[in-house]
């Protein structure tokens, strides 16, 4: 929102330019074009302006870092998916992001598919005619109900980020099935939910196994539709066997974004026994402080958050350099409140380097899993790092 009160959509240039570098830099680690997927985020965009910014104190520099961020980690998931169980991307037929919003992944996507491969649907249908005329992608205009929306297509892979997680009980029963009915013979269907274990305090579980709350970050969409929602394995599963019985699937705990978990159902007569899908390892820096050597000394955590990983290693790289790598020196259980029923103990950090001005310090956490996360810091003046919502900025430069 400005001075105004208008609400205006976001360009990316507009920006603390530390942070444009640092996304530059991140989208090239993914063989991504900046300039294409760095078009101004539209003023409309609940996802960016009403969940991630107010998340980073409306930093509109770390919350588009945040948006980046959050798109990459939702792009791996949906990599995984595609090598392990479609044989790659350019084995890909057609694919649907349902529920796509104002296309955070379609930014993705349009770099990596042809357009005409890609279908876009939500239930905002200014969002999915802002995608068809921004990226070329086809758009589909669902409705509240599922009887009310169809769509003749079998997809290779239709994608549901974040829908149902915001589902009540019957209406999550009913997109499956209506989801489900889109996948062509060797399609899968990939969605993700709030599992009961990130249920907020002070609720209890239904009995049903979902628990509805009735309120989200939607200014529009009714609280009969969406809200929020929390689910034991046993509800997702009975789901799925009543729309397709005998399906096989796959749930891959916090497999996306920071807290939910992924399910992937195959069509009738695919099997999914052999899918992997891990997590990127998750961190950021806590502090920067310049010490009287002239050096900075940088402090902060890291997460791995796929069962049976650890980070073995966090490298340093400036400008591009690898300079020194370190390993993860402590554990941090106060980092745990923040992240409800992770399979492994959150880690610290540290590490001191002299720097070039303005240089640009990149962190690889590496994983067992064989993906890696990163986090970005300037070397010496004010100071610009990234860091995590609950982890406040505490900076000593
Ligand atoms: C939390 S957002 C996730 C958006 C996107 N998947 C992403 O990760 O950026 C949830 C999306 O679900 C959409 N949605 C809610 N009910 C829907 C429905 N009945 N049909 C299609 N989309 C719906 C909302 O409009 C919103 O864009």
């Amino acid at each position: 929102m400005t001075d105004d009160g208008q609400s205006r959509d976001l360009a990316f240039d507009a920006i603390d330019p530390r942070y444009q570098a640092f996304i530059g830099d991140y989208l090239r680690r993914y063989d991504l074009d900046a300039a294409r997927f760095c078009r101004p985020l539209p003023a409309d965009d609940e996802m960016f302006f009403k969940a991630i910014l107010p998340n980073y104190e409306n930093d509109l520099s770390i919350a588009a870092f945040k948006f980046v961020e959050s798109t990459l980690r939702h792009y791996e998931a949906y990599r995984q998916v595609v090598e392990g169980a479609l044989g790659g991307f350019a084995n890909l037929g057609t694919v649907l992001d349902f529920a796509s919003g104002w296309g955070r992944l379609t930014r993705v996507l349009e770099q990596k598919l042809d357009r005409r491969q890609i279908f876009v649907g939500d239930i905002y249908h200014d969002a999915v005619a802002w995608q068809e005329k921004t990226f070329g992608v086809t758009g589909v205009s669902s409705a509240p109900d599922p009887d009310d929306f169809e769509h003749a297509c079998g997809h290779d892979l239709v994608f549901v980020g974040s829908m149902f997680s915001h589902l009540p009980d019957g209406l999550f029963q009913r997109w499956l099935a209506k989801l489900h009915g889109f996948l062509g013979h060797r399609g899968v269907l990939a969605f993700s939910v709030h599992d009961q274990a990130i249920l907020p305090a002070g609720h209890a579980m239904d009995p049903s196994g979902l628990t509805y709350l009735r309120f989200s970050e939607s200014g529009s969409l009714d609280l009969e539709i969406y809200g929020m929602s929390y689910v034991t394995e046993a509800y997702v599963v009975a789901a799925i066997q009543a729309v397709s019985p005998g399906a096989s699937w796959r749930r891959f705990p916090k497999g996306l974004y920071e807290n939910q978990d992924l399910y992937v159902v195959g069509a009738p007569g695919v099997d999914l026994s052999g899918l992997k899908v891990a997590s990127p390892p998750m961190g950021g820096f806590e502090t920067a402080t310049l010490l009287p050597t002239g050096e900075t000394e940088y402090v902060g955590w890291a997460l791995e958050r796929t069962p049976g990983c650890a980070i073995d290693l966090v490298g340093v790289h400036v400008d591009d350099r690898p300079v020194v790598s370190i390993l993860p020196d402590r554990e941090r259980p106060d980092v745990l409140a923040a992240f409800p029923g992770a399979p492994n103990a959150p880690v610290g950090w540290r590490f001191r380097l002299q720097a070039p001005a303005g240089a640009m310090v990149r962190l690889h956490l590496q994983s067992s899993s064989g993906l890696t996360g990163y986090a970005y810091a300037q070397a010496t003046g004010p100071a610009a790092l990234t860091y995590s919502g609950w982890s406040r900025r505490a900076l000593r430069v």
